[in-house]
This record gives structure tokens, C-alpha cells and sequence, in this order.
């Protein structure tokens, strides 16, 4: 089953134990009425995932599991056969122990885009706001990072990351809550606070960014990802019933709009470190991902447009001091 326990443990007495004021009773509540339809079956499934101690574990340079003497093709059929059961697999990928998921989106690309910009993440404190499978939370951990949580309010997100916890070794230095961030308290406890394709999918996008802010330790500092337009600092897109297929956009700015809205919440050191358009190598199906992509969300005639006619994904990367 899983439970939030060791988390409440792990931050009793350090700088988040005032979370524990509001947490556990939300946690309650989530379990009681909100939980989806098939989570008590997934979480049956992850009991059965063999408890497996990595002889040696990358999470530098990709998320990377492998054990000495190899896996039995029995061990290696169940790990196997398990992880399917949560499909779709949209952030990885992961390799563990021979398993190699492909997952719908190179995340790694888009840690590459990153990490070239924010400051180390040696012993800091971390929140990976909308965190998905936590890929990057692992990625984190290979930079060094303390302690790094995840929220994500996607439960077969949640299951996913359990299940990829339990086989690098039951690492207790992340974790995952399904919560949103509308329901953090002002925590002001982390050092980074990363918010990476998120903000399109909130109705007030400023809200978002007060958010964020109140998570930060002062000169603490955002890393904020999200889909951008070409434009200037007084253009932005609001799309119609979809965009990309998409239905729950609600706001893409610009990349200099973006940074007008972090220094009107307060932010200072603003900088745009990153744009690039998504291609088509770094979101596609896979066999772990089986139902369609960015390839069928684009015009056919003309990819540099989503099917609804507008701009195709591009995405900024913006990093910020909260003083
Ligand atoms: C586009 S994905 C981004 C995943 C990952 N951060 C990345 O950059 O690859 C957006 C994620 O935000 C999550 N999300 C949606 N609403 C949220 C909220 N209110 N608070 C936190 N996360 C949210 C979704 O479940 C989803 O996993």
C-alpha cells in the first residue's frame, strides 16, 4: 500500500514539518474520496514488484539500474510484465535492469535544455512542481540534490514513480504526493523550485507564479518550463477549445511576456535561458506509449502548426531569484 508515512517521518523535524499542519489531513481526504477508479488495483500490482538492491545506480547521466549476477529471465519477465501494467509511460525514459522504457517524451533532452543554467543542486532542498513519473526528481538526486519532492495530482503518475522507487533500491531521498500546488501551504522551506509544463495548464497563470514563489527560501531560485509563442512582451495566446488536442491550455505567453509576469510577482535576476521547438524525435508513441503523439496533433500540410492552426510547441526555459 502506499502510504505517506515515511515521508511525514523523514520531514518531522527539519525545515518542512510545518507542512505536516495541513498534509496528512489532505492526504486523508484524497484517499477517502478521491481516489481513481483503478488504484487500489495498481497499488495490488506494485506489492508484487520483487524487491530488487542495484549493484550500481546512474542517475547522473540518464536513470539507469543494473544488478550483479543479471536478473533470471523469470525476474526479468515479472519487473517487466509489472511496469507494463502502467502504461502509458509519457516521461523517461528509465532502464532498469535490462527493462529499457521508452516513454512518450525524451525527457533527458529536456534536462539537457536545463541544467546548463540553474544554479548546483548539490544539498539543496527541491520541489518539482507537476512532476509526472518524477523523472526528473531522479535526475535531481543525480545532481546532488538533499531531498527532493514532487507533487503531481495524476495517480497513475504516483504508481509509476513507486513502482520505479522500489526498483532502485526503496531510495528514500525523493518523493512523490498527489497534491496540487494550489494546495501547498507557503512553505518557504526549498532551496529550487522547478515548475516545468505546468503553467499553460492553470486558468491563472499568475496565481501559478505567486505559488511558486511562496515555496522558495529567499534567494531561493525558480526554474519555470513552459510552452511559449514567438512574440514579443504583449503577445500572448489564448486557445480556443483545444490546443494540440489539448484541451486544459489556458495561457501561452511569450518567452518576454513570461518574464514581465515573474518580475511583476517579485522575481528578480529574470533570464530566458532556453527556447526550442518540440520535434518530432522528442515526443512520439512507443511501445510504452502506445495511442497518438505530437506527429498526429500537427497540421499534415504544414508541422510548423498544431491541427487547430496555431503556432506549433515551443518551449522556453526561464530561471529566477525570489530576493
Ligand atoms: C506536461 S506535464 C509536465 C511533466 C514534467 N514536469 C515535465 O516537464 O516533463 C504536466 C504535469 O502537471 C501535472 N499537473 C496538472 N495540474 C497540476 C497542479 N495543479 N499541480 C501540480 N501538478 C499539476 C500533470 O498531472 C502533469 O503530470
Amino acid at each position: 500500500m502506499i502510504d505517506f508515512g515515511n515521508f511525514y517521518r523523514e520531514i518531522a523535524t527539519g525545515r518542512l514539518s510545518h507542512w505536516l499542519d495541513v498534509l496528512p489531513a489532505q492526504l486523508s481526504e484524497w484517499k477517502k474520496e478521491h481516489l481513481h477508479g483503478k488504484f487500489k488495483s495498481w497499488e495490488k500490482v506494485l506489492e508484487n514488484l520483487p524487491a530488487i538492491t542495484p549493484t550500481t545506480l546512474d542517475l547522473k547521466h540518464s536513470v539507469t539500474a543494473t544488478r550483479e549476477p543479471e536478473l533470471t529471465s523469470g525476474e526479468y519477465r515479472c519487473v517487466y510484465n509489472i511496469l507494463r501494467e502502467f502504461m502509458p509511460w509519457r516521461k523517461g525514459p528509465f532502464s532498469l535492469y535490462g527493462v529499457n522504457i521508452d516513454t512518450e517524451w525524451r525527457s533527458d533532452w529536456k534536462w539537457e535544455r536545463v541544467l546548463p543554467h540553474i544554479s548546483p543542486l548539490k544539498d539543496r532542498y527541491v520541489l518539482d512542481v507537476g512532476c509526472g513519473s518524477g523523472y526528473h526528481m531522479w535526475r535531481m538526486l543525480g545532481e546532488g540534490a538533499e531531498f527532493v519532492v514532487g507533487i503531481d495530482p495524476t495517480q497513475l503518475f504516483l504508481c509509476q514513480f513507486e513502482a520505479v522507487r522500489t526498483l532502485l533500491g526503496n531510495d528514500q531521498r525523493a518523493h512523490l504526493l498527489p497534491v496540487g500546488i494550489e494546495q501547498l501551504p507557503q512553505l518557504k522551506a526549498f532551496d529550487t523550485v522547478f515548475s516545468m509544463g505546468v503553467l499553460y495548464h492553470r486558468r491563472s497563470p499568475l496565481d501559478h507564479l505567486y505559488q511558486l514563489k511562496n515555496q522558495l527560501v529567499s534567494d531561493g531560485e525558480l526554474v519555470l518550463e513552459s510552452l511559449v509563442i514567438d512574440g514579443d512582451e504583449f503577445q500572448c495566446l489564448i486557445p480556443g477549445d483545444r490546443y494540440a488536442q489539448m484541451r486544459n491550455v489556458y495561457f501561452i505567453p511569450s518567452a518576454k511576456m513570461l518574464k514581465v509576469m515573474l518580475e511583476k510577482c517579485g522575481f528578480v535576476d529574470v533570464r530566458i535561458v532556453d527556447q526550442a521547438i518540440t520535434s518530432l524525435d522528442e515526443q512520439r508513441s512507443t511501445e510504452w506509449m502506445t495511442t497518438e503523439s505530437l506527429v498526429d496533433f500537427l497540421d499534415p500540410n504544414d508541422q510548423s502548426k498544431t491541427i487547430e492552426g496555431y503556432p506549433a510547441p515551443l518551449r522556453a526555459i526561464l530561471t529566477a531569484r525570489k530576493p
